[in-house]
């Protein structure tokens, strides 16, 4: 086996070469003046178990072609099997027409990785309308939950004897609550309305006790981050004492992280499937498990 980490999965592909034993690869790839990419594998690869490790985020669309290039080289060049980890898959909540017109761009992110993987092994990706891998990728597919991950991190850091945990929106629940049962801590979810991609509004469907409480929001991805802070906004009417802020994939456009702090977030945490000073849950370990 040989592990590839790309351009945004740098240190994470480091570390499960590191943790699998497996020969570290190196992948030149840089841009041409007009902005194309130019890549080459500089380790043989033919026989070999490519394991290539990209996160597409940021710049999806340049991280995603790079990966689709270096897939379907692998296999040109007589890769015996090779293996995407995709710790963030992109594209994943365009999962229907929304507006007339629109593309679904869930389905075209997984026809090119249908082309040029033999396998996927991806973190919590966005499932909604799709509820299965198989309904995307006919390839082997393997999804993975930071459920644990966090369970332990909260675990470790919090008790349930002063804290809650909260799921912004009711798709949240594969997170926020079963990670609240894994520990026993009280928990509820909020309802969501979304109006834009940067206007939303939520609001409390189940009370708790509040006053004095840590209240840790939980949710898969934080982007602009106005879920987070609209909770956040509903959350500090009740009088809490601290408000910390916890997701597998933190995109944080448009400086969402420095709104949510401003907004109140004492901490914000996120897992290692994209690069961000959030990171604080590693999760190289339980990918490597997977390979
Ligand atoms: C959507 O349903 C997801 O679970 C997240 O709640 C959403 O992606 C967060 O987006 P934003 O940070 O832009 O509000």
């Amino acid at each position: 086996m040989i592990v590839f980490p790309m351009s945004n999965s740098l240190e994470l592909g480091k570390s499960i070469a590191k943790k699998t034993g497996a020969k570290l690869g190196k992948l030149k790839s840089e841009l041409f003046p007009d902005g194309e990419f130019h890549m080459q594998f500089l380790d043989p690869i033919k026989d070999k178990e490519v394991v290539l490790v990209q996160s597409l985020h940021p710049n999806p669309n340049d991280t995603l072609m790079e990966l689709y290039f270096a897939g379907r080289t692998a296999k040109e060049l007589g890769a015996k099997k090779v293996t995407g980890v995709v710790p963030y898959l992109a594209y994943m909540r365009q999962d229907k027409r929304f507006h007339a017109g629109e593309i679904v761009s869930n389905n075209l992110m997984a026809h090119l990785l249908n082309t040029c993987l033999d396998r996927i092994i991806t973190v919590d990706p966005h499932l909604h309308r799709v509820h299965n891998l198989a309904e995307l990728f006919h390839i082997d597919r393997k999804k993975i939950t930071a459920n644990e991950a966090i369970a332990d991190y909260i675990a470790e850091k919090f008790s349930k004897f002063d804290t809650v945990i909260i799921g912004p929106d009711i798709e949240s629940y594969q997170w926020a609550s079963r990670i609240a049962e894994k520990i026993k801590f009280p928990s509820s979810i909020f309802l969501k309305e979304r109006f834009s991609s940067r206007k939303v509004k939520v609001k409390v469907m189940k009370e708790l006790e509040w006053k004095g409480k840590k209240v840790i929001i939980v949710d898969d991805i934080i982007s602009s981050g106005h879920t987070m802070i609209e909770a956040i906004k509903e959350i500090k009417k009740k009088k809490v004492k601290e408000i910390h802020c916890i997701c597998v994939h933190g995109v944080f456009a448009e400086n969402a992280f420095e709104k949510m702090k401003k907004a109140g977030a004492k901490t914000i945490i996120s897992c290692n499937t994209i690069p961000h000073k959030s990171n604080g849950i590693d999760l190289a370990e339980m990918i490597v498990e997977q390979l």
